[in-house]
C-alpha cells in the first residue's frame, strides 16, 4: 500500500536488483546474523530483490538448505527492519542452499560450484556471482584462491564475479598491500567491493547533497571561515564478546582508520566532476593524500581505556576485566587525533578525530566549528564560546543536522545569546531510513561501486594511521583510565586544551 503521507515531490526510482546469487562465507557469524541476513530481508520485502534470488551459506555447521533457511527466520525475526511477511520470506527461502565445509576445504567448493550451476537452472540466476566474506581477514587470500582454482572468479563465465569484503582492510600499510595484492591478483579492482558501512549511511551521503546541493555552505568552506573541525563517534557499549577481534586492534584501527577518515574526506574534499564512482573516489583519495602528519605525535593523541563502574544504572566491568582479554593489553578503547590538511583550503584548520567505547552516550557527528567575527560588538561574551557559530551533521542518531547563531534574547535589552536550527530526517521525510548494509548490499548486486572505498583510499589511511600506532605501541604505559559514562580520558581534554579549544559535548 502506498503512504499516504508521502511527498507528492517524491518521485524516486526503485532500483531494483537483477537475477543473481548471494554467497556469504561466515553465515554463521555476528554480522551475518545481526545485520547481513536481515538487511537481505529487507531489500526482498521493499521488492527491490527478484522472486527467483538465490542465497547460498557457506560455513562449517552441518546444515542442510532446510537448517539454513530456518536459522535465516530466526535472524530476520529478531533484526529485520520491515515487518515479517510470511510470503515474502518463503519466497526467498525457496532461493537459499547450504554449503557445510572449511574455508580451504576443495570439496566443499566443488558442492558450491555444484550449487551454483544448479541455481543457474533452476533459479535463472544467469550465473551473476556476489561472494561476500565475512570472515577474518587471515581466510580472505584461501578463499579468494580457492574460488579462483575452481574457476568460481572466472572472467570467462557468462555472468558477472564481484567479492565483498569487510573490514578490517589489514592491520597496517603493509598488511593492506598484501591483502590488496591478493584479492586483486583473482578479482579484477572494480569488481572488488570493499565495505565501509558507515558510507552506506543516509546521514553520510547527506553531506554530499548539503556541500554540493547548496550554495550557503561551500563559499564558508575553507580556512578563511572555518577555525576547526571535529569529528565524533561515540558509542556507550563496551566490547564484551569481541576479545578474539579487538585486542591488538583498538579503537583508532577499528573505527579511526576506516569510518572516521572516510568521513573527514567527504567533509573535507573538493567537488567531484560527477557521482560516478572514479570522479568520487580520486577527490576522497586526494584529500587523504594531503593529510599532514603532526611533528610531536604525542602532543597530537590521546588514548584511553575504560574502567569498571556505572553506566545507565547498571554495573559494568572495565575493559581489562573483559572476557577474553589480557588483563595487561595495551589496546586502546578511545582514541583522539589531530591532523592537519595540506591544501590552500585546509591548511591552518586542525580536524580533531576522536572514538571511543562505554562513552557518555551513543552518537556520531561531525562539527564544523567556525572563527568568531572578527568585531563583536556584545562586550558581555568576549571571552566564552558566543559568537562561534557551528554547523553539525548528526550522522546518528536522531539524523539531521543543526546551525548554532546568536540571537537577541527577547526584551527590552540587548542581550545576545546562542540558539540552534535544527533540521531532522525524522520531521522532514515520512520513511526511515534504510539500513546502511540493504543500500551496499543492492549496490554491489547492481554493480554501482562509488560508496565503496578503492584500495588507494584504504592505503592512504594507514600511512596516517600507522606513525600513530607506532608511536603508542612503543610506550612503556597503559592507555589512560577513563570511567564508563565519561567523555574519555582526561588526556583527550588536553589535547584541545592545549590548541584553546573544548570538544563538543554532544
Ligand atoms: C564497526 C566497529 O565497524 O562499527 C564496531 O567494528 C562498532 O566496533 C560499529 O561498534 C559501530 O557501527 P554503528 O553502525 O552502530 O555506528
Amino acid at each position: 500500500m502506498s503512504n499516504p503521507l508521502r511527498d507528492a515531490r517524491d518521485r524516486r526510482l526503485n532500483r531494483i536488483a537483477g537475477p543473481g546469487a548471494l554467497v556469504f562465507f561466515g553465515i554463521t557469524g555476528d554480522l551475518a546474523r545481526k545485520k547481513l541476513m536481515p538487511a537481505v530481508y529487507d531489500l526482498a520485502s521493499r521488492g527491490l530483490l527478484p522472486p527467483n534470488f538465490a542465497i547460498v551459506g557457506f560455513g562449517r555447521r552441518d546444515w542442510s538448505a532446510e537448517d539454513f533457511a530456518a536459522q535465516a527466520r530466526e535472524w530476520i525475526l529478531a533484526s529485520s527492519r520491515t515487518p515479517f511477511n510470511e510470503t515474502v520470506f518463503t519466497q526467498l527461502a525457496s532461493g537459499m542452499r547450504f554449503i557445510s565445509g572449511a574455508f580451504d576445504d576443495d570439496a566443499a567448493y566443488e558442492q558450491l560450484s555444484a550449487t551454483l550451476d544448479e541455481l543457474a537452472e533452476t533459479r535463472s540466476t544467469g550465473r551473476n556471482h556476489a561472494f561476500y566474506l565475512s570472515i577474518p581477514p587471515s581466510w580472505f587470500d584461501v578463499v579468494c584462491e580457492k574460488l579462483s582454482e575452481h574457476k568460481l572468479a572466472n572472467d570467462a563465465n557468462p555472468g558477472w564475479e564481484r567479492v565483498v569484503i569487510e573490514k578490517p582492510f589489514g592491520h597496517d600499510l603493509a598488511s593492506a598491500r598484501e591483502l590488496n595484492a591478493i584479492v586483486e591478483s583473482v578479482f579484477p579492482p572494480d569488481s572488488v567491493f570493499r565495505i565501509d558501512h558507515y558510507l552506506g549511511k543516509e546521514t553520510v551521503q547527506n553531506l554530499l547533497a548539503l556541500r554540493f546541493g547548496n550554495q550557503m555552505f561551500e563559499p564558508l568552506w575553507n580556512n578563511k571561515y572555518v577555525d576547526h573541525v571535529q569529528i565524533t563517534m561515540a558509542e556507550d557499549i563496551g566490547i564484551g564478546g569481541r576479545a578474539s577481534y579487538y585486542d591488538g586492534v583498538g579503537a583508532a584501527r577499528d573505527v579511526i582508520q576506516n569510518h572516521l577518515l572516510q568521513l573527514l574526506a567527504l567533509t573535507a574534499m573538493e567537488e567531484p566532476i560527477s557521482f560516478n564512482a572514479d570522479h568520487l573516489r580520486s577527490e576522497k583519495e586526494k584529500v587523504l593524500a594531503a593529510v599532514q602528519l603532526p611533528e610531536d605525535l604525542g602532543a597530537a593523541s590521546a588514548r584511553g581505556q575504560y574502567t569498571s563502574g556505572w553506566q545507565g544504572g547498571e554495573e559494568v566491568v572495565g575493559f581489562l576485566d573483559e572476557e577474553g582479554f589480557n588483563p595487561k593489553s595495551k589496546t586502546e578503547t578511545y582514541a583522539a587525533v589531530r591532523l592537519n590538511i595540506n591544501t590552500r583550503r585546509w591548511s591552518g584548520v586542525p580536524f580533531y578525530l576522536r572514538a571511543g567505547k562505554r562513552l557518555g552516550r551513543r552518537v556520531t557527528e561531525i562539527a564544523v566549528v567556525f572563527k568568531k567575527a572578527p568585531n563583536l560588538l556584545f562586550t558581555d561574551h568576549k571571552d566564552d564560546e558566543f559568537g562561534q557559530n557551528a554547523f553539525v551533521i548528526r550522522v546518528q542518531p536522531d539524523e539531521g543536522a543543526t546551525i548554532r547563531f546568536s540571537s537577541k534574547v527577547p526584551g527590552t535589552q540587548m542581550e545576545i545569546r546562542d540558539v540552534t536550527m535544527d533540521f531532522g530526517y525524522g520531521n522532514a521525510f515520512t520513511e526511515s531510513s534504510p539500513e546502511a548494509y540493504e543500500r551496499l548490499i543492492l549496490d554491489v548486486l547492481l554493480g554501482e561501486p562509488p560508496l565503496f572505498p578503492r584500495h588507494e583510499e584504504v592505503e592512504q589511511s594507514w600511512r596516517i594511521l600507522d606513525p600513530f600506532e607506532e608511536y603508542w605501541a612503543a610506550l612503556p604505559t597503559q592507555p589512560e583510565p577513563y570511567a564508563p559514562g565519561s567523555w574519555g580520558p582526561a588526556s583527550s581534554d588536553e589535547l584541545m586544551a592545549k590548541d584553546g579549544r573544548t570538544w563538543r559535548r554532544p
